[in-house]
């Protein structure tokens, strides 16, 4: 028989399954705690460290993506130290961020964009120093790669290697330079990318988007007698 804990968040009391994160435990409570790098499809790393809360018996904040429950524990999710901590990790993720949401192709469907809004995130303290540019890759028929737009969260690494078993993604380079990297820095047509559209759809940003070929549609719908080649993806590869 599954052995549960009992503890308290938010005032709530709550048992949940020894071994589960305090996130599980709070979103089976309809706790909300705002996530970027986790998926509950993927294993969690805790990276982003959005996720932070008030755990008894921890010294500091603790990121509840990968903290576990414990028999007793108290946590709180939603004090003013937690918000300002999230809204910290926010602001310095939109510092390095191209701010150019109304042409972004996941407008209206970004999580970091909605995250911004829900924690009140109006200007940015942190403007002003050095930024990465990144380049885009738009080399292949079926995905594009906007790195600037990419938070580092390692989704498209998580599902590309433990869920496709492809492994195309890796980050690579150190600290302020480190990236999400194909091998060598390939463009993902020269990659072992099977254009499966996985990183895509669980990238929180448009980091890593589906090509819209939407206006060479239409320009064929509106010019039958002009030829347009609209490229498709090959063949999906299903793990
Ligand atoms: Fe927990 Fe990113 S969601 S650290």
């Amino acid at each position: 028989m599954m052995q549960m804990v009992n503890l308290t968040i938010d005032g709530k009391q709550i048992q949940a399954p020894a071994g589960s994160s305090v996130l599980e435990a709070a979103r089976s409570a309809g706790i909300y705690i705002p996530t970027l790098c986790y998926h509950p499809d993927l294993r969690p790393e805790g990276a982003c460290r959005l996720c932070m809360v008030e755990a008894s018996g921890a010294r500091t904040l603790v990121a509840s993506c990968v903290y576990p429950v414990s028999e007793g524990m108290v946590v709180k999710t939603n004090t003013s130290k937690v918000r300002e901590a999230r809204k910290t990790v926010l602001e310095l993720l939109l510092t390095n961020h191209p701010k150019d949401c109304l042409c972004c192709q996941k407008n209206g469907d970004c999580e970091l964009q909605k995250i911004a809004a829900d924690l009140g995130v109006r200007k940015l303290r942190f403007e002003g120093g050095e930024t990465r540019a990144r380049t885009i890759d738009n080399s292949n028929p079926s995905l594009v790669r906007d790195q600037e737009k990419c938070i580092l969260c390692g989704r498209c690494i998580r599902v590309c290697r433990d869920v496709q078993g492809m492994s195309v993604y890796s980050f690579a380079g150190r600290g302020f330079n480190t990236m999400v990297s194909t091998a060598f820095e390939h463009d993902l047509l020269n990659s072992a990318c099977t254009y499966c559209g996985q990183c895509a759809d669980v990238c929180p940003t448009g980091a890593i988007v589906e090509k819209d070929d939407t206006d060479k549609v239409w320009a064929a719908i509106n010019n039958p007698e002009k030829v347009v080649v609209v490229q498709t993806a090959p063949s999906v590869r299903v793990a």
